[in-house]
């Protein structure tokens, strides 16, 4: 077994005109939390869908976990979980009877369906909940749940679409610490998620934008990249100064946050007087270099190519 979970060359899945995912390269080591982050239709599912050998591509060839896809798609399926974007188990169906049903499908005889189902429902804190019908368990209980039937065959790879989508961040916290559990146990992870405080989580992330892979790497890298190119304005008539901003060429976006204007810069300036230069006339106005985060990652990202409005 080589080093990666998962290879993936030039993947690419076209729907008709569309191109839903454009020669992806990705390489996941064992053992990481890769992550996703990506705006509405940017190709997450479809990528993971691939990756899974539940879609075949139009173009381009994948590999994970030493299977080649899509022809060694059915082998694969054995050693991997998917947990969906839409929650896909039984409404009608307890808890229990969830795992006992998928249990049963992935081949476990009855002593090992006891032992993993009840091992199952400690982990997931899911055991008062056990006979409680899973249409009628709330959001982070249903997405417990689901968590629990994509392990109940201890798959090496996991992939989890959204998961935390109807969470509180409480439980999504608990949720995260889980996936680090499973990680630490060996198990590979990809998390598709629009949650920049999942995505700074994972080990690795990539961005992706109109069907392409933008930018992979390390979180706290991806944001270290962006330094002096974050500046906070605080002071008076914030909505003109934004205004200002926003027709300066090297300005790629101005988002107030409270009290705060966060000006994101197409390049990095050195020294705060020649910033000062791009506001309105009013030099009270108080500046700051600032920290990159996420989400200033996730503007450049998808935003670079775009006219500022
Ligand atoms: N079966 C399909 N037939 C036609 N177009 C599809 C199909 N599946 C996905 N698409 C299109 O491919 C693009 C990527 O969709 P995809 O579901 O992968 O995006 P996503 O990043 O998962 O979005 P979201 O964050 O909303 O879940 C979208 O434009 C979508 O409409
Ligand atoms: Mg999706």
């Amino acid at each position: 077994m080589t080093d990666a979970a998962i290879v993936a060359n030039g993947l690419t899945r076209r729907f008709g005109d569309l191109v839903a995912v454009n020669d992806v390269d990705l390489e996941i080591a064992h053992g990481q939390i890769y992550g996703f982050l990506g705006p509405n239709g940017s190709g997450k599912t479809t990528l993971i869908r691939m990756l899974c050998g539940l879609l075949t591509p139009s173009a381009g060839t994948a590999r994970a976990l030493d299977f080649q896809l899509p022809e060694q798609a059915e082998p694969l399926r054995r050693r991997i979980g998917y947990m969906t974007q839409k929650f896909s188990l039984f409404d009608d169906l307890s808890c229990k009877e969830n795992l006992n049903f998928l249990a049963r499908i992935y081949g476990l005889d009855n002593s090992q369906r006891q032992m993993r189902i009840t091992t199952l429902l400690n982990q997931f804190n899911l055991e008062p909940l056990s006979s409680r019908q899973a249409g009628a368990m709330s959001g982070g209980q249903r997405q417990r749940l689901a968590l629990a039937a994509a392990t109940l065959h201890e798959p090496e790879l996991l992939f989890l679409d959204e998961p935390t989508s109807a969470v509180d961040p409480q439980n999504r916290r608990d949720f995260w610490e889980t996936l680090f559990d499973l990680s630490e146990a060996g198990t590979t992870l990809l998390v598709s998620t629009h949650y920049m405080d999942e995505a700074e989580r994972c080990h690795q992330l990539a961005i992706l934008d109109n069907g392409n892979l933008k930018t992979q790497g390390v979180p706290a890298d991806l944001m270290g990249a962006l330094k002096g190119r974050v500046i906070d304005v605080q002071g008076d008539g914030l909505r003109a100064v934004r205004q200002q901003l926003m027709t300066s060429n090297e300005v790629l976006s101005a988002a107030q946050q409270g009290d705060r204007l966060r000006v994101l810069l197409k390049k990095p300036v050195q020294d705060i007087g020649v910033f000062k230069q791009w506001l309105p006339g009013d030099q009270t106005l108080h500046c700051e270099p600032a920290k990159a985060t996420l989400e200033d990652v996730f503007v450049e990202t998808t935003q670079a190519d775009e006219t500022p409005c």
